[in-house]
């Protein structure tokens, strides 16, 4: 069944029943301060790291699911609810749930009161704002008391959730307003300049700051004894677990509505300025949030120019198509995830605890491919702060924390695809923005200033890893693993509980991986054509040799006769063989390797498609593998450690999907490549929610395949490489707006049936309105493109970075 609909027009996702089969969530905030906030208002908020500047509590893995949040209770003469559904489950006479673009709507009603919720993060502050409209629908006076809640993180999560010796003891708040404002400043009166507030606008008549006084000590969130008591406490937390608590007594007449604003924010001061008096914080800049979000007229406003600020992204690149689904999806939803993901990395959702991972070296490289058009600067800078975790051998730092931009040590390097994804994102940059002379930029290694080189060495020395890192058949050593994190050929783990990725228990130094060869090959032609445009001939020359030297070892050693091959284990042994009894094919070299066109030429890419076709496809997508390994191979590592169906044993890996749909087109097959690209989108699965269970507005890391139980059930939504990867095949492959170093490629590869869209596509500071007939009814090829109504010779669009918008009509044939 359906949970809910798309509202196109107003770029919502609309929640029709509050027990959706999973939270179903949204993002807030888009630079510093972020909220994870789902359908029923749980989740929560940080400043910068989910891990150190957390603001309020979140238990993962809960019972109920999902509990905690930013609460409001209502009592309404003796009927006590939720409006946000959880966290009493209250029965409600209306509820949706809106999720729109860095904001979030709830609203319901109950015996005649309606309530609405409207959160959000403004641009460039550090807070959530909730705005609450409280509306007397019935013919009768209604005097309300209504218990706003929120609970302290004691900043550290991992803390948080470990060192309660500590943390039982060190709570502190203070409360001013009458208990309107308070602040949380656990830690603050040691190492930490900054706290936590939560505040509203309105006179109070009463304040908690004490969990335990507040729900009471053997009470869950669906039953705090103060709200069933009618009265609040005024407690003060000493230790133990501080919280948030306004008391809010409203009267409405008949038809009356009233609206309160909420804040929960961070605020910062300068080391010499933490205090006003002797242990008395100084309020100065969250004092100043709070009187700039002090009316509803304020939050309306911060509203609208969010509003405003997503009009101008998502402006950049948008779709008119008959199937409205991949039109939103092109359009608005992929792009949204686009950007969450380059904000997040794999760090905060609600799969990743936002305490494990930091920013990826290989997944933030990915995810600027489907934002770099977005925000150009952005990406720019990431790029910069990317490169910086690189060591001067070209390897890099797997991971870098983002608060710190250093390196993780305990993670290390060694995982030998990292390096060439860096030439990756720096590519889709410069092709997006023609800025050359990024490639100039003086860049640390290792977060060392006197290691520093241009990016451009940078990117030399990522090439030159590959090249000098091959193994007994010349193919690319793979280290501790290759994009394939669970691929852990080295590894060798009998002992429960050692991690798969950084455990290397036999240096074979002779596993080898076909996938980055086909990822070398892949990036080698954007790597030569930018040692050609900044006059380097000889490296151009250099490289193109390694890179024709690499693809004969693929064709020669990573050929299976039907499909390529995976990699080579520690022994020599094949992976990805007929020769293998499970594990014969597998889905990232084949993709990777007809991206990279090897095999074009002579069939074999056709061949390698063929067999993903047959042997992997299901109806929700391809799978990772086959067969799926039945039992644990020391050999292989993490890949055989899932039950046969999920994650990297055979389930759909979403990821990898678009890679075919890629190499689909480079066939020219638009409609496989179609089918390709709609299988895991998510809106094509709106009406079966039930069994995919994950928000239909945004991918998820993984399906699970038909080796297992749960067939089709998805997990791990949001933060996945999938976004970017999916927004590229849809954007620059399937309709084929594609940047390259010349401008706009038009290179359409679609169904036949389809019979034409439209995009229109900001590039390099002008727009292009770019119509694309398929009357012809073919899946590719383009018979001619008119520029501002003038033929244009060839299928590129230069760049005009004139401001002004061009009409670009193409005709297919
Ligand atoms: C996860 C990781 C990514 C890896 C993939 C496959 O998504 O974040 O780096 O490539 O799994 O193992
Ligand atoms: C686990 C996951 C894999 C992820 C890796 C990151 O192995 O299965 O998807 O990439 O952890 O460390």
């Amino acid at each position: 069944m359906q949970y809910g609909y798309f509202d196109d027009d107003a770029r919502e996702y609309v929640i029709t029943h509050p027990d959706t089969p999973y939270p179903w969530i949204n993002y807030l905030g888009s630079e510093d301060f972020y909220g994870l906030f789902s359908n029923t208002s749980g989740g929560y908020c940080f400043y910068r790291d989910a891990r150190l500047l957390r603001l309020i509590r979140y238990r993962y893995n809960n019972v109920p699911t999902d509990s905690g949040g930013r609460y409001f209770y209502i009592r309404d003469g003796g009927d006590i609810w939720t409006p946000s559904w959880m966290p009493m489950k209250s029965a409600l006479d209306r509820y949706e749930c809106r999720h729109g673009m860095g904001y979030s709507r709830i609203s319901s009603a109950r015996n005649g009161l309606a309530f609405s919720q409207t959160s959000f993060v403004p641009l460039k502050d550090n807070c959530e704002i909730h705005k609450i409209v409280l509306a007397n629908e019935s013919k009768a006076d209604k005097d309300l008391d209504v218990f706003s809640f929120i609970e302290f993180c004691l900043w550290n999560a991992n803390d948080d959730m470990t060192n309660f010796q500590r943390n039982f003891s060190i709570g502190e708040v203070e409360v001013e307003a009458g208990g309107a404002r308070i602040y949380h400043k656990t830690e603050y009166r040691e190492r930490r300049n900054h706290y936590a507030l939560w505040a509203v606008n309105v006179p109070v008549a009463g304040f908690d700051t004490d969990r335990q006084t507040f729900l009471g000590l053997y009470n869950g969130f669906d039953h705090p004894e103060t709200v069933f008591a009618g009265k609040a406490n005024n407690s003060v937390a000493s230790g133990w677990a501080p919280i948030g608590s306004h008391h809010i007594k409203a009267h409405l007449a008949p038809g009356e509505s009233k609206a309160l604003v909420f804040v929960l924010g961070y605020s910062e001061n300068p080391d010499d300025q933490k205090w006003a008096s002797p242990g008395v914080i100084n309020k100065t800049p969250a004092n100043a949030l709070l009187e700039k979000y002090g009316s509803p007229e304020a939050a309306d406003k911060a509203l609208a120019a969010l509003k405003d600020y997503w009009d101008l992204l998502l402006g950049r690149f948008s779709v008119e198509a008959e199937d409205k689904r991949m039109a939103r999806m092109a359009g608005v939803w992929n792009q949204y995830q686009c950007m969450v993901t380059f904000n997040m990395s794999r760090s905060a959702s609600y799969f990743e605890s936002g305490i494990g991972r930091g920013m990826g070296f290989r997944d933030s490289n990915q995810d600027l491919l489907g934002f770099v058009h977005l925000v150009p600067e952005r990406a720019r800078a990431r790029i910069l702060d990317i490169a910086a975790t690189q060591f001067p051998d070209g390897s890099a730092y797997h991971q870098y924390q983002p608060l710190t931009k250093r390196g993780n040590n305990e993670v290390g390097s060694g995982f030998n695809d990292d390096p060439l994804w860096l030439i990756c994102g720096v590519a889709a940059y410069i092709k997006e923005t023609g800025d050359f002379g990024i490639l100039d930029v003086k860049v640390p290694f290792d977060n060392k200033e006197e290691l520093a080189d241009s990016l451009f060495v940078h990117l030399k020395r990522s090439f030159d890893y590959t090249v000098t890192h091959t193994g007994p058949h010349g193919l690319p050593l793979i280290g501790r693993a290759d994009w394939n994190d669970c691929l852990n050929l080295n590894c060798f783990s009998k002992t429960p509980g050692e991690s798969f990725q950084t455990t290397a228990n036999f240096e074979s130094g002779v596993a080898e991986s076909v996938l980055i060869a086909a990822i070398f090959v892949f990036n080698g032609p954007d790597y030569i054509e930018i040692c050609r445009r900044t006059g380097r001939e000889e490296e151009a020359a250099y490289a193109a040799k390694a890179v024709a030297s690499m693809t004969e070892t693929i064709k020669t050693h990573g050929w299976d006769g039907n499909w390529f091959l995976r990699a080579y284990d520690a022994y020599g042994h094949k992976i990805g063989s007929h020769e293998c009894e499970d594990g014969q094919i597998y889905i990232e070299s084949n993709g990777f390797a007809v991206m990279a066109e090897i095999g074009l030429d002579d069939g074999r890419a056709l061949k390698a498609l063929d067999s993903v076709k047959d042997r992997l496809d299901t109806k929700y997508g391809i799978v990772l593998q086959q067969p799926a390994y039945k039992e644990y191979h020391l050999e292989l590592g993490e890949v055989s450690s899932y039950p046969p169906g999920y994650k990297e044993n055979a389930g759909i890996f979403c990821h990898n999907n678009p890679w075919v749909t890629i190499a689909e087109t480079k066939l020219g097959r638009g409609t496989r490549a179609f089918e390709t690209y709609t299988k895991i989108c998510p809106a094509y699965r709106e009406d079966d929610s039930d069994l995919r269970r994950l928000e239909p507005y945004v991918y998820a890391q993984m399906v699970a395949g038909k080796d297992a139980p749960r067939f089709g059930e998805a997990k791990n939504s949001w933060l996945t490489g999938t976004a970017a990867w999916t927004f590229v095949s849809i954007s620059q492959y399937i309709l084929g707006v594609r940047p390259v170093f010349d401008g706009l490629l038009i290179d359409p590869c679609i169904p036949s049936s389809m019979k034409g869209f439209s995009v229109i596509r900001h590039f390099q500071n002008a727009v292009y309105r770019i119509a694309v007939d398929n009357s012809a009814g073919v899946e590719k090829g383009v018979k001619s493109v008119t520029l501002d109504g003038k033929p244009l010779s060839g299928t590129v669009l230069p760049a005009l970075s004139d401001g002004r918008t061009h009409e670009v009509n193409v005709v297919m044939g």
